[in-house]
């Protein structure tokens, strides 16, 4: 009998971690998966609506390109306060009398499954294989007692869904990440408080433009560059006031720093603040987005490069994302040169700001190659 797996949940949103336990599934039970996003998550409220649930699981899964994926909608079209997974196992027992259902959960639910409706004839009707997760030792006993197994992966990676609600892990498909910003969901609500218009339009280009930088120059984690670039100018137009006290508790001579580059700073403190994000690397992206520094890491060249190369800035930047594109730090280099040339031609001295002149210093010399001198 063929294997059919049942992998349900609330995907809100479905993320890369899902792919990965979904890809080891149809692989090491020779099944095809079946996902089913459920109509009203019972333990938590979903944040986004069934529709833009489905429509998120759609692409990730035309994205994915395994043949062996799809989608069912049973439980949803039931449109029930309350999902029972027994009357999701009686539909597809109904659909496909001549396969063997496998009903996918996660460590974390094996422990609670003696108080699921009908948990005997649950494990009657189905195989329940279980998906490691760290932190979750499933109860021996109740692996017993349903004839549980293991999935034997543990390699979906520390994403969530609640990760990327927060903006605090983003390891996603791309498209995935468009759709969110584009359709005002999770965190675009909290951003959408702050900024809007030409605006909101240019974070969102900077981001995907970071992205795709970090992406294809195979940087770590390249969520990071799609946070620090969505979010670098979110202190645009914080009062004046509220800047001022943030500028004065951060800086004591803060009269000396032009107004104009205060918003990189106040913006690193909304991120802590407000997002409650603490990564380094994307504060630091931040906080140096419009003046650079010395000594700057790979995620600040990237979030420097693209807020100067987005394409809606509304110059000819393709010849500087292309270069970025390919090699980062060159593209970086690159847009640094342009930068100062552009500022000395404008009639504003470069030098006049201190982080501004040791980054032309550190990275660019007299007119040395800056990476020989960086390295
Ligand atoms: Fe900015
Ligand atoms: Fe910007």
């Amino acid at each position: 009998m063929e294997n059919l797996v049942i992998y349900g949940g609330a995907f809100d949103p479905v993320h890369n971690g899902h792919l990965r336990i979904a890809e080891a599934a149809s692989l090491r039970l020779n099944a095809d998966v079946v996902f089913v996003p459920t109509h009203k998550p019972r333990w938590k409220e979903a944040s986004a609506s069934d529709e833009d649930r489905v429509k998120m699981l759609k692409i990730a899964l035309r994205k994915a390109k395994n043949p062996s994926f799809t989608i069912s909608l049973c439980e949803m079209e039931r449109n029930e306060d309350e999902t029972y997974t027994i009357d999701t196992l009686h539909y597809f027992q109904k659909k496909y009398p001549d396969r063997q259902l496998v009903l996918l959960i996660g460590t974390d639910q094996v422990n609670a499954f003696p108080k699921w409706k009908n948990a005997d004839e649950i494990a009657s009707i189905a195989n329940i294989v279980y998906v490691d997760r760290p932190g979750y030792e499933p109860d021996k006993a109740v692996v017993k007692k349903y004839k549980m197994k293991s999935l034997g992966f543990s390699e979906s990676g520390e994403v969530s869904s609640t990760s990327i609600r927060e903006l605090r892990y983003l390891d996603l498909p791309g498209a995935i990440l468009d759709y969110i910003s584009s359709h005002h969901l999770y965190y675009m609500k909290t951003l959408e408080t702050y900024l809007d218009g030409r605006r909101l339009e240019h974070s969102i280009s900077v981001a995907e433009l970071a992205y795709a930088i970090a992406y294809r120059n195979h940087i770590p984690n390249p969520g990071r560059a799609y946070i620090a670039g969505l979010l670098h100018d979110v202190a645009k137009r914080l009062p004046d006031e509220k800047a001022r006290a943030i500028m004065k508790e951060k800086f004591s001579d803060y009269r000396k720093i032009p107004t104009f580059v205060w918003h990189q700073f106040t913006g690193a403190k909304v991120v802590e603040d407000v997002f409650k994000i603490d990564d380094p690397t994307v504060l630091d992206a931040i906080e140096f987005h419009c003046t650079g520094r010395a000594e700057m890491d790979e995620i600040a060249m990237i979030i420097y490069a693209a807020d100067k190369i987005e394409p809606t800035r509304g110059w000819d930047s393709a010849r500087f994302i292309k270069m970025c594109l390919a090699d980062y730090e060159k593209g970086f280099i690159e847009v640094l040169r342009a930068n100062r040339e552009f500022l000395t031609k404008k009639g504003s001295d470069p030098n006049s700001i201190s982080w501004t002149r040791e980054c032309f210093e550190y990275y660019l010399g007299g007119n040395a190659d800056g990476l020989s001198k960086k390295s």
